[in-house]
Formats: structure tokens, sequence, C-alpha cells
């Protein structure tokens, strides 16, 4: 019994949600992630305070944070698109909440929860890539989250894709995240549009008539139209995410690849052009089962209710015998 509280902490956006043990999220904030990362601590802990008032059962909270987590499940050890370095997250919200804290990465925090209530439900072998701000990976194998040595452990954003590629926050170049990701797929919206305009006509017209205004939903909507333009837009962007999938079935052979994130969010716009390249991709071919490529099912919410759910778990493993 009992609730938790799941935060969802992006490079984008901070969502924080009451859970309940089904997984249902009984209120919920959502507020921009501040540009100064010495903001981001307490706004996390403001929003945590915010969706608990009014409910008097609430007893863990788990923290998915963009960013390489520590082994421990307390500190932010680096976070490329948040600007943090060594951010004792876990102490900081404890302290300002009184409740119990555990930090995982966001997108292993988002594959615990479509495996649990989603997407990846009955596959003890998922492996789900979270393509939005950045490029995120969470591993399920053999029904546990796959957590590595030091807890870091599915960043696949940062491998290198392309030698002597774009840089990357990170500090290296050529990271799949440059190339795979939602905000990889809107720079390559506004480049193709620079390169092309009369060509992008149907999709500038959506937003302020520039490449520069262009964002992701314009893009969206305008590949649900049927606009060329964006469907091209869609496929090469769906190109390199398939890649991605190619070379994580490689190594971890799971029976289903879950895309979330943003670009998981438009559905089979990105599904469909990512599937083919996956399957064109992924070496041995012909001669093994293909996992299943899927959108995430629980969405938006994945992250928040996987860490709660996370938070639930810890707090039943370290809670003293009666
Ligand atoms: C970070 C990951 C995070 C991913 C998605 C990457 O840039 O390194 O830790 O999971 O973005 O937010
Ligand atoms: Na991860
Ligand atoms: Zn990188």
């Amino acid at each position: 019994g009992g609730l938790t509280v799941g935060v969802d902490l992006g490079g984008t956006k901070i969502a924080a949600g009451t859970v309940d043990p089904g997984g249902e999220v009984v209120s919920r904030v959502r507020v921009p992630t501040p540009h100064d990362p010495d903001r981001i601590a307490g706004v996390i802990a403001e929003a945590v305070q915010r969706v608990r008032t009014g409910w008097d059962d609430v007893r863990a909270v788990g923290v998915g944070a963009a960013g390489y987590v520590d082994a421990d499940r307390s500190t932010v050890r680096f976070a490329p698109n948040l600007g943090w370095h060594d951010k004792e997250i876990r102490d900081i919200v404890q302290e300002a909440t009184g409740l119990p804290v555990v930090v995982e990465n966001d997108a292993n925090a988002a594959a615990w929860g479509e495996f649990i209530h989603g997407a990846g439900a009955g596959h003890d072998d998922m492996v789900m890539v979270m393509a939005g701000t950045g490029l995120g990976g969470g591993i399920i194998s053999r029904g546990r989250l796959f957590r590595g040595r030091y807890g870091m452990a599915g960043e696949i954003g940062h491998y290198r894709a392309v030698p002597n590629g774009l840089p990357c926050p990170c500090g290296q170049h050529g990271c799949m995240e440059q190339y795979a990701s939602g905000a990889a797929h809107t720079r390559r919206a506004r480049e193709m549009a620079a390169a092309d305009p009369a060509r992008a006509a149907v999709v500038l017209a959506l937003g302020d008539g520039t490449p520069g205004g262009l964002d992701g939903q314009h893009v969206t909507k305008a590949a649900l139209s049927g606009d060329p333009f964006s469907l091209e837009v869609f496929a090469q962007s769906g190109r390199w995410l398939g890649q991605a999938l190619a070379d994580l079935a490689s190594v971890l052979d799971p029976s289903v690849l879950v895309i979330g994130g943003g670009l998981g969010d438009t559905g089979e716009l990105i599904r469909r052009p990512a599937e083919m390249s996956y399957r064109r991709a992924l070496g041995g071919g012909e001669h093994r089962v293909y996992a299943e490529v899927r959108t995430a099912t629980v969405g938006s919410d994945a992250g928040l209710i996987g860490a709660a759910n996370l938070a639930r778990l810890h707090q039943l493993l370290s809670a003293p015998a009666a």
C-alpha cells in the first residue's frame, strides 16, 4: 500500500506525479527545466511538495534524471544536457521533503515503467530508447533493470556512431544522440528546410515561416497530413534510430525494442522507418528472430511511473523489519 512520488527530470521539462500501487497517477505537475543548473534541484523539491499535497500516505520519492547516475542511486555524476556534475540530488530532495529518495537514470526509469505497465509487459528482455532532448537507453534483462557495475549501463546516446562526427555536449563527437534524438530530428528538419525552403513550404507555414521557427510538433502535424518533405525528415531520423536499435539488438538480443521520448510519441511516423532500417542493419538478419519494434504505450508518463515504482521497491527492500 501507500503512495510514492515519481519525478521525470528531462532536458526540457520536469514532470512529477503521485502514483498509487497500481501505477495510476493521482496528481501531477509539469514545469520547464530551469536553464540555470543550480535551480533545478529546488524546482524538483517544489514539484514533489505540490503533488503530495492532499495525500497523506506518500512514503518515498523516485527521481529519474537525465544523466549518469552512480551505483548507489544518490548522485548524478554527469548530465550533459542539464549542465550538472556530481549533483547529490538524493540528499537535497530528501532534506527538502523529509521523504526517502532514490535516484535512477531517466531512461532506465522509463524502461522500468514500460516493462511493468506498458509496451514491455511480459517481455523479460527489452530495450528502451528514449529519444527526446537527449538519447537515453534502458535495458531490462531477464526481468531486471540492468545497471552495470557502476550504475551507468545503457548510456546509448553517447556511443560513437560517426567517426569525426558532430560535437556533443558530453565533450565527445559523433555520439548517436546527435543523429537519433528528438532534438536531432528537429535540427534535421530546420537544416533541410533551410537548404530547400520551397520544398518545405507546407511545414514552414505551420510555424513563423523561418526554418529556425520550426519545431517537432510542426513536422509531426505536416507529416500526418502527408507532406512529403516532413515524411522525408521522419525517414532520415528513422534511419538513424533504426541503426541504433540494430546496434542494441546485436549486443543485447531482446525480444522487444521500445521507442519512447518525444519522438516515440509520434507513433507510426517514427516506428515504421525505424523498424525498416533496424531490419536492414541487423547482422545475422534472416537467421535470427527479430525483436519487435514498438512505441511506448505508457508514453510520456513512463519515466515518472517507473521512478515511482522504483521508489516503492526501494522502500520495501530497505524498510526496517517490524
Ligand atoms: C544522457 C542520459 C539520458 C538521456 C535521455 C543523455 O544525454 O546522457 O543519461 O538518459 O540523455 O534524457
Ligand atoms: Na540509461
Ligand atoms: Zn555525447
